[in-house]
């Protein structure tokens, strides 16, 4: 029996109570015995959750990219680490072999060090789906430096915003990027929020759509005649299994987005290991994640965990849209994936569009089917399943979180058998649990509760940057001694898990996490409007979206509705990005308050969601009757 590579449903029951019941064991063996360390750890694990603080592997040395690329070089240097499928059909796909990704990443690495970026910088990262970033992410590792990769559908003001907050001294972008038919100034809206970012001392600029830019004279260098010059080696830097790797922001409740900071040693572990098992990689195998790499989803199944297991990785630059919705499938096609890994929400918008885009292209290299980000209905899944799968390959709906950094509850492929919408049983050496709102665990089968986990793994977040007291706000203090993700989930008969939504303020729009605090902000800035109050509501395609209440200042009430709908819209479009668009805006006189003054949002998702039977008690209200005017005149 193999601890590493889970085939079947007695051996995982087998590796999962081994790996509960001596942790520090089991974690020990896979780091030893699948990964290359300069020097081994003086302690596998120490934990205390209560300050929070953990540690995976204290003492030892590595660097993560010599485990994604040189030791591959030696048995698999031929082999293509990454293959790039541009947003054009028209344009020729990149095939970037070990050996090849080896040379990038390292003269990359040389041209960071030449710009003064060492160990321990924060280097921004914007760019579009392009090599060039998965290889600026592997060459920040290769140096040492903390890459923040920004999601590049963010706006400048969201930009400035996470710059500042871990203080980048350089970021990295390209001209501008190819979105289906359309392209986007990238390096406009870098120039845009760079006017309020001092610290930035350069910006590296990739071409790639060879438009016409600014280029600050001092500050702004092209990346290309850099490289050229740059040397082909690069020494890689030793770090400590706790130094940081990267920070990546994700929204919150409430405030600014947290930088969640992820670890070198215990998030290569746990990304590698999961991806060998929960997509069952094998060596010829071509696997494709459809999620940009500035999402954790692209971090930890784009780039490390396929590249730690010497996998073929597919980046694709455009949408599944274009030049039409057949675009997912041809490229199954063409490139023969066996792993494809999306999110429910573009599996619901490509099967609206119907199974003639499907049904023209030859799917039969799929093996295993993955989705992630949201929960997957009923339907959807049984289309992907029927359509994409025809049956025989596995679906893994698999749960988890920027901050577990990895999978934590899926199936095992082949292993696991699948049930429409449950995320099935804990990831090798998670310990989940569902807890009541009095704060004690609800054990037993056929329950339902808040989703926490009662023991670290390695790929856990280990503080916000910045800002150890949010974290331990945020993540160790609604249960005493356990991680709360924040989800609600149920267990049933058997035992397995289907995640049932937020239960905070955070809104899973097409699988983006958007905290409503910073959208309200944003609304709040317009002259016209004094309050509002955004909720999420189901939606047929993206899962959920946006329904905002604003109250608007005397100034505001004479003016044309529609007009005032487009100008917060633009504002959201401004301040955070296109994705956080509301999709509908009620004007109200009143929003449902608590006597201590709180927005009583539970009333507004009911009144969003058409569900308006079971309020509750609103008399309790400070003024209960703008509930009856808001339910008059919801949209
Ligand atoms: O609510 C859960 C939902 O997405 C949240 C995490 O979002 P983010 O940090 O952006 O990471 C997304 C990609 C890992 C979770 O708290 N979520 C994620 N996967 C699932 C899910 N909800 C239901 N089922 C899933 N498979």
């Amino acid at each position: 029996m193999s601890n590493y590579h889970i085939k079947h449903l007695e051996e995982y029951y087998q590796v999962y109570r081994k790996s509960v019941r001596n942790p520090e064991v089991f974690w020990e063996e896979i780091a030893e015995e699948h990964f290359m360390w300069r020097k081994k750890w003086d302690n596998v694990l120490s934990w205390d959750f209560t300050k929070p603080e953990v540690k995976w592997f204290e003492g030892a040395k590595l660097n993560i990219t010599e485990n994604c690329i040189d030791r591959h070089i030696y048995t698999r240097g031929d082999k293509t680490a990454i293959i790039f499928e541009p947003n054009n059909p028209d344009e020729d796909a990149q095939h970037i072999t070990y050996r090849q990704l080896h040379d990038k990443v390292c003269r990359f690495a040389n041209v960071l060090k030449e710009k003064g970026i060492g160990k321990g910088d924060r280097v921004c990262i914007y760019l579009p789906m392009i090599p060039e970033l998965a290889i600026s992410v592997l060459a920040c590792a290769r140096i040492g430096a903390i890459h923040s990769v920004v999601f590049a559908g963010f706006s400048s003001s969201a930009l400035a915003t996470r710059v500042k907050d871990c203080d980048a001294k350089m970021v990295i972008t390209s001209d501008g990027s190819y979105r289906g038919s359309k392209t986007i100034d990238l390096k406009g809206i870098v120039d845009d929020a760079l006017n309020d970012c001092e610290g930035v001392e350069s910006v590296l600029v990739a071409k790639r759509i060879h438009s016409e830019i600014n280029m600050k004279e001092g500050r702004d260098h092209w990346l290309e005649p850099l490289l050229e010059e740059a040397y082909h080696d690069c020494v890689p830097e030793i770090m400590d299994a706790e130094d940081p790797l990267f920070i990546l922001y994700t929204s919150g409740s409430t405030g600014q987005p947290k930088g969640m900071v992820h670890s070198s040693g215990g998030y290569m572990v746990y990304t590698a290991y999961t991806f060998k098992n929960v997509f069952q990689y094998r060596e010829n195998d071509i696997y494709w994640c459809t999620a940009d790499i500035g999402w954790i989803t692209g971090h930890s199944y784009i780039v490390y965990g396929p590249l730690a297991n010497g996998a073929t990785t597919v980046m694709f630059e455009g949408v599944p849209s274009y030049p039409d919705y057949g675009r997912f499938w041809q490229i199954v096609e063409k490139h023969k994936v066996t792993q494809f890994y999306t999110a429910p929400t573009a599996i619901r918008a490509l099967a609206k569009e119907g199974v003639e885009h499907v049904e023209n292209h030859d799917l039969s290299s799929l093996k295993v089917l993955g989705t992630v980000g949201e929960p997957i209905n009923e339907e959807a899944w049984h289309w992907y399943d029927d359509n994409i799968g025809k049956r025989k390959a596995p679906i893994v709906d698999t749960w988890w979180q920027t901050e577990t950094g990895g999978i934590m509850i899926t199936p095992i492929p082949f292993a696991t058998p699948t049930k429409p919408t449950y995320a099935t049983l804990p990831f090798i050496g998670i310990q989940p649990a569902l807890m009541d709102e009095q704060g004690q665990e609800i054990k037993g089968n056929q329950v339902d509760g808040r989703l926490c986990i009662k023991f670290p793994w390695p790929s856990m977040a280990r503080t916000i940057w910045g800002n150890h007291q949010r974290y331990k706000d945020t993540y160790f203090s609604a249960f005493e001694n356990k991680y709360f993700t924040g989800d609600g989930a149920l267990r049933d008969e058997v035992g397995y898990y289907r995640i049932t939504g937020r239960v905070d303020d955070v809104v899973i729009v097409s699988g983006h996490n958007l905290g409503t605090a910073p959208i309200e902000d944003a609304i709040n800035e317009h002259p016209a409007v004094s309050e509002s109050a955004i909720v999420g509501f189901p939606h047929d395609i993206k899962g959920n979206a946006l329904y905002g209440y604003v109250i608007l200042k005397e100034t505001g009430e004479s003016r044309n509705h529609d007009n005032l709908r487009k100008e917060i819209n633009q504002l959201i479009t401004e301040q955070i990005g296109p994705i956080a668009k509301l999709d509908k805006i009620q004007f109200t006189s009143g929003l449902p308050k608590t006597r201590s003054g709180k927005i009583m949002r539970r009333i507004l998702r009911k009144i969003a969601s058409n569900d308006t039977a079971n309020l509750g008690d609103t008399s309790t209200l400070l003024n209960p009757d703008c509930v009856k005017e808001i339910m008059d005149g919801v949209l």
